[in-house]
């Protein structure tokens, strides 16, 4: 029986994991840099904290299950309930504000497609007790931080910015409901991913009234945050809600990636937890899935059974990172190519014992070094020497046996020189 690897999953050979180490270490450095500590949580949790609070999008797209125990558990899908629940947990005695940052592996029974898989990493910052913009700002900033480090400029990527408390507040000023807003999101997230038409059909499903579906239209057509206020006469919430936002633009102007940053009203985001400020970043041409997505979620905390502590943050897969950076020529291809320091060749079959015993010793002095498994000629030991990208070669020959000498040649001049084996041991 051929077995194969699940669809929407990933197989990572060295070149793969070498890819996927260094955007990894990119995430990691970059949070480290704008003040976040690492965290990490299980993979799986109680099924039902995610449909509590993370919307009907995700919910269908888990992969749940029932343990012997009958308990029902889901892989997790994203990483915010977790460190919801967490937060929850300590809330008394972890020290504010909470900045933390994890790269979880999860599992969203998506139908696979370009950028999208079943099973991804995804980056995740996120900063707990702050209520003030600037803890948006930084989470903004420090994203942008993150893609300008691999090479990405203003002219590849956009941060498209928006505020669920804008919506909502224009939304109730038209006559939604509460209760309406929830689907209503959920389908103006998908806007521009589906054809005009298509979305036209399930917006009358979802809004009967011809009028209400107008005023729907017209605050999705807005272009500037300075149209808004000619709409309708603002109602006092829209109002805050718009000074919060040119707040946040001022931020980041100051923080000097405003080249970066744009208003977009029609960036509504799929979860349903959030309630401020909430943002995606999108590749320039628009060709791509969103790169990543956060924002303000102020009550996840309290409907996780917590207090109200407010809370922002965002988060990013990497998939579409890794095919936006192909796409631009920003990796390196040689990343998955292995480094040595030394190789060490014999000229003799009689010195392989003293072979072992010198790699041993080089290694335990932090070094990273290669022999052969075969043995052979001199020639077939330094093509080897090169094909596994070793800078150096050690031979050991007649001069080891005599005075404990070594040949130590660089492999890209050629040039060779003799050295005692206790010196090379201490060489930089
Ligand atoms: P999300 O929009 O569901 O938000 O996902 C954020 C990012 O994760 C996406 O923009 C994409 O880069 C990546 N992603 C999502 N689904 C997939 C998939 N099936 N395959 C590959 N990549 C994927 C959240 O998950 C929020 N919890 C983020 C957050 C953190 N908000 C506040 N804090």
């Amino acid at each position: 029986m051929k077995i194969q690897a699940v669809k929407g999953t990933r197989d990572f050979y060295p070149e793969e994991m070498a890819l996927r180490n260094w955007i990894v270490d990119g995430w990691k450095r970059v949070s480290v840099r704008n003040g976040f500590a690492e965290f990490d949580g299980p993979i799986f949790e109680y099924l039902q904290m995610y449909q509590v609070k993370s919307g009907d999008e995700i919910v269908e797209q888990l992969f749940s299950f029932e343990d012997r125990g009958e308990r029902k558990l889901a892989i997790r899908p994203e990483i915010t309930p977790t460190l919801a629940r967490m937060v929850n947990q300590r809330i008394n005695s972890l020290p504010r504000p909470i900045k933390w940052f994890s790269v979880p592996r999860l599992c969203r029974a998506e139908r696979p497609q370009k950028g999208r898989l079943r099973e991804f990493f995804q980056w995740n910052i996120d900063t707990i007790g702050v209520d003030d913009v600037y803890a948006d700002a930084e989470v903004i900033f420090t994203t942008i931080d993150y893609l300008q480090e691999t090479g990405l400029t203003a002219k590849d990527i956009q941060a498209k910015i928006s505020s669920r408390r804008l919506l909502k507040a224009l939304f109730e000023a038209a006559g939604f409901v509460d209760d309406e807003l929830p689907a209503l999101y959920l389908l103006l997230d998908k806007k521009s991913k589906l054809p005009a038409e298509t979305f036209n059909e399930m917006l009358e499903e979802k809004v009967a009234d011809p009028a209400r579906r107008k005023i729907v239209a017209q605050i999705m057509g807005v272009k500037e945050l300075n149209e808004v206020s000619r709409l309708m006469k603002l109602p006092e919430e829209a109002s805050a809600a718009m000074a919060e936002l040119e707040e946040l633009f001022a931020l980041l102007e100051v923080m000097g990636i405003s080249d970066y940053c744009k208003f977009d009203i029609g960036i509504v985001r799929g979860l349903a937890y959030y309630t401020g400020i909430v943002f995606e970043v999108h590749d320039i041409k628009g060709e791509l899935r969103a790169v990543c997505g956060g924002g303000r979620y102020d009550n996840l905390l309290k409907d996780f059974g917590g207090p109200a502590v407010p809370a922002t943050g965002m988060g990013m897969g990497d998939c579409v990172l890794e095919i936006l950076l192909r796409e631009r020529g920003l990796i390196d291809e040689s990343l998955a190519a292995r480094r040595l320091d030394y190789f060490v060749a014999v000229l003799d079959e009689a010195l392989r014992k003293d072979a072992i015993a010198l790699t041993a010793r080089l290694r335990r002095k932090g070094m990273r070094v290669e022999m052969s498994y075969k043995g052979g000629g001199l020639g077939k030991q330094l093509k080897a020497a090169s094909d596994i990208g070793a800078s150096t070669c050690v031979i050991m020959g007649r001069e080891y046996i005599e005075e404990r000498k070594v040949a130590v040649k660089d492999m890209a001049t050629g040039v060779q020189k003799l050295v005692g084996t206790e010196e090379l041991l201490v060489m930089p």
